[in-house]
């Protein structure tokens, strides 16, 4: 108390240029808020129609904006304008710091994170979106592993405040400091927290949708549950709900890693909603049918 507090270390590397890899619900994301608050940033994806999503995602807030007064067109033009999609990775050289966002599979994301180094100028900073799959694991796969943090966004990307920075075994300070200058930069509240399965806020969310499918195994009515969830106990959205938004695809990878983690919190059972509904490609909003039908 009455003691002056000291400003927080800011970084030497200035992040001019950003890219993400992936252009899905996290990427599409991503890459609107780093435009929208100044920096420009690089899309890069295997499939032109996930960048025509991304790019209408994207285009559809800032209608918004423009709608409600908020933003004037010209601006609204301008910041899509710092947004460009590719699907070539020679494009991705002028990035400072590029986000991992491509799906939760520890295989691809080490071979695209090898890819990456491999390809961009030394000293890169390369960062990973992951949910669950812990840092240092992924980090096997570098050759500078000290240039490499995770950066966990939340979603809706635009709306959620939080980002997780993971610093690994061997990240440096000079890249974490970066990248939380970078999550400032983008209008965002970092914390910055250790390694393993699930980090922080997934090591309390995971368990939370292990008991909801324990619960829809055992009879409930998982409609029922996310109304209560909503109307009485004042969420802003029920289990099954916000499963269909995360996607039934990555919430059945994240549990396995959770699962693997903590074996004595998390298991998956055969009949486990996520599990049948991953195995039927009902994916969630992503692809209109998950716990609810979307048009
Ligand atoms: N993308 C972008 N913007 C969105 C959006 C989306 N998917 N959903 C809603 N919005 C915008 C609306 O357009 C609206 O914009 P304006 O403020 O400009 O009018 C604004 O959000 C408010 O929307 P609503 O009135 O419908 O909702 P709200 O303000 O009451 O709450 C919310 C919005 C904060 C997203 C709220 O619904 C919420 O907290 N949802 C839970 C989200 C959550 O738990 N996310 C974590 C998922 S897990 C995860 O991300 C980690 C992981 O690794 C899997
Ligand atoms: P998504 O399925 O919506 O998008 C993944 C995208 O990655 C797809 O467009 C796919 O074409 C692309 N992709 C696949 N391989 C690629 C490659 N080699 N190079 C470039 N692009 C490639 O998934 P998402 O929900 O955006 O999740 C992406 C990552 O973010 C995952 O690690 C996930 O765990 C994490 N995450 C998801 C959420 C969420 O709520 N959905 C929240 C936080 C973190």
């Amino acid at each position: 108390k009455g003691k002056a507090r000291k400003q927080a270390k800011t970084s030497d590397v200035v992040i001019k240029q950003a890219a993400v890899l992936g252009a899905g619900i996290m990427g599409g994301g991503i890459a609107y808020q780093s435009a929208y608050k100044g920096t420009p940033i690089i899309m890069k994806d295997i499939q032109q129609d996930a960048l025509d999503l991304g790019m209408g995602e994207a285009s559809k807030l800032l209608g918004q904006k423009v709608q409600r007064g908020h933003m004037a067109m010209d601006k609204m033009v301008a910041t899509l304008g710092k947004i460009k999609p590719t699907l070539n990775d020679s494009d991705l050289q002028s990035a400072d710091i590029i986000v991992e966002a491509v799906v939760e599979n520890p295989k691809v994301k080490q071979a695209v994170l090898a890819g990456l180094e491999k390809d961009m100028p030394a000293g890169t900073i390369l960062t990973s979106n992951t949910s669950t799959i812990r840092i240092d694991e992924l980090a096997t796969a570098l050759e500078k592993p000290e240039n490499f943090c995770g950066m966990h966004f939340f979603n809706p990307v635009p709306k959620m405040p939080l980002v997780e920075i993971i610093r690994g075994e061997k990240t440096s300070e000079q890249t974490i400091n970066a990248v939380v200058d970078y999550a400032l930069k983008l209008g965002k509240s970092p914390i910055v927290v250790n390694d393993c399965p699930g980090f922080f806020v997934n090591r309390v969310l995971f368990p939370y949708f292990a008991g909801f499918s324990k619960l829809v195994v055992e009879g409930a009515d998982f409609a029922k549950v996310d109304k209560v969830m909503e109307n009485v106990f004042g969420w802003p959205m029920g289990p099954a709900y916000l499963l269909d938004v995360v996607g039934i695809d990555t919430a059945y990878h994240c549990t396995g890693v959770m699962a693997d983690g903590f074996p004595e919190r998390m298991s998956r059972a055969e009949k486990d909603p996520v599990t049948i509904f991953a195995n039927e490609k009902r994916f969630g909003q992503k692809n209109k049918a998950g716990f609810y039908q979307y048009a």
